[in-house]
């Protein structure tokens, strides 16, 4: 990972000696990866992003000024959504296991929404007679599942939506307006999105009154930011596709996408410092002074998550052929504090500075307070 001018400069400016550790984000990335879903040639379409990707009301600030419209699935992220000004209609909700009291307020502000289950929907007409709503379909598995860190979303394995048996028991298909889909996280291959989008264009078939498609986000985010997802080829297919469902039904069918991880997840970067170092055998430690409470997802995903480590020194990234494997930990107890266990990094000091990249998607959001650190600050340049 190569840091651009402006980001070691505005990262260089925040480290003065002691700092604590903070999240950056580069706001023209934000910015230009809203711009290529608003550029999807299918013009009746809405996309949400999906804030738990990024709750940060700056974040949100940026995404709206772009057009962008948001998803939700907690009644907590609604009402930051509302906060940041985006309106009932500009809010999808979808989530599982409703309360009533839940429902309720969701219904009152006039979000739309996505209902999970045969019973969360008999709830719903019992609470709103004759009131149109969404539902999440799990496709089943026509489409093999793409597997992901993340857990299954469709098929067998998957808790999440309504399968073909549960759909047949629906007794009133005329209140569904909308179909929800999510294929599975940080994925590249658009033949398989395409694939699962006309498994649930097949199920549509049954729900006359449909006004708009959902597929979800699942859209892959490199490592590295050296593989990037094919935004034209995506383009290409999907209003393909959608041209030829409106053409099936006589009607424009609105195209709903609900991307979370691409529109930051290069975007930002976790900055900390060098606090310790022990040399062991087989690799060289560097203990730092933040916690992986503050950086979760090598908590939440201790084999999977792969974030590039790079090491500003005296106002400078160091780039040498030379490094050596390395550990990162956190400043806790716990024996899985442990930001990488595989980094190939220079010889570090105390005082360097570790940045860690690909960190604008679902990193500060998984915030915890689990053993007592501050939620960093977050800046944008
Ligand atoms: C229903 C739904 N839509 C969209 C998203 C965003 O997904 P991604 O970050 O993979 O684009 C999620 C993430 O879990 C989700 O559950």
């Amino acid at each position: 990972m190569n840091l651009e001018n402006n980001i070691l400069e505005a990262i260089n400016n925040k480290t003065s000696d002691g700092f604590e550790p903070f999240y950056i984000y580069q706001s023209k990335h934000i910015i230009d990866i809203c711009n290529k879903f608003q550029n999807i040639s299918y013009e009746n379409k809405s996309i949400h992003f999906a804030s738990m990707a990024n709750i940060n009301s700056q974040f949100l600030g940026i995404v709206k000024a772009e057009g962008l419209n948001i998803f939700v699935n907690s009644p907590l992220h609604l009402e930051a959504a509302l906060k940041a000004g985006f309106r009932g209609n500009e809010i999808i909700f979808t989530s599982s296991a409703l309360s009533e009291k839940a429902m309720k307020s969701i219904e009152k502000v006039g979000v739309q929404v996505n209902l999970d289950s045969l019973n969360q929907l008999a709830l719903w007409s019992t609470l709103f007679p004759g009131k149109t709503v969404g539902i999440r379909i799990n496709i089943g598995d026509n489409v093999k599942p793409y597997s992901s860190h993340a857990g299954a979303f469709i098929g067998k394995e998957s808790r999440l939506g309504f399968t073909h048996d549960e759909i047949s028991q629906i007794q009133d298909k005329s209140i569904i307006k909308g179909l929800h889909l999510y294929v599975g996280t940080d994925v590249f291959n658009i033949p398989y999105f395409i694939e699962c989008y006309k498994e649930l264009i097949k199920i549509s078939a049954g729900f006359p009154q449909l006004e708009y498609l959902n597929f979800g986000g699942g859209f892959g985010v490199a490592e590295n930011g050296d593989q990037q997802f094919d935004f034209d080829e995506y383009n290409h297919r999907v209003t393909e596709l959608m041209h030829e469902v409106s053409a099936q039904k006589g009607k424009s069918i609105k195209l709903i996408l609900e991307p979370g991880r691409i529109i930051g997840g290069n975007s930002g970067y976790f900055v900390c410092s060098v606090t310790d170092i022990k040399n062991r055998p087989d690799r060289k430690m560097a203990g730092v002074n933040a916690s992986t409470v503050q950086f979760s997802r090598p908590l939440l995903y201790p084999d999977t998550a792969n974030h590039p480590v790079v090491v500003i020194r005296n106002g400078v990234q160091i780039k040498t052929e030379k490094t050596q494997l390395t550990t990162v930990y956190g400043c806790s107890t716990y024996s899985r504090d442990i930001f990488t266990n595989n980094a190939m990094l220079p010889d570090l000091q105390i005082g360097d500075t570790i940045v860690i990249g690909n960190a604008g998607s679902y990193c500060a959001s998984s915030y915890m307070q689990f053993l007592g650190f501050p939620k960093p600050e977050e800046y944008f340049v």
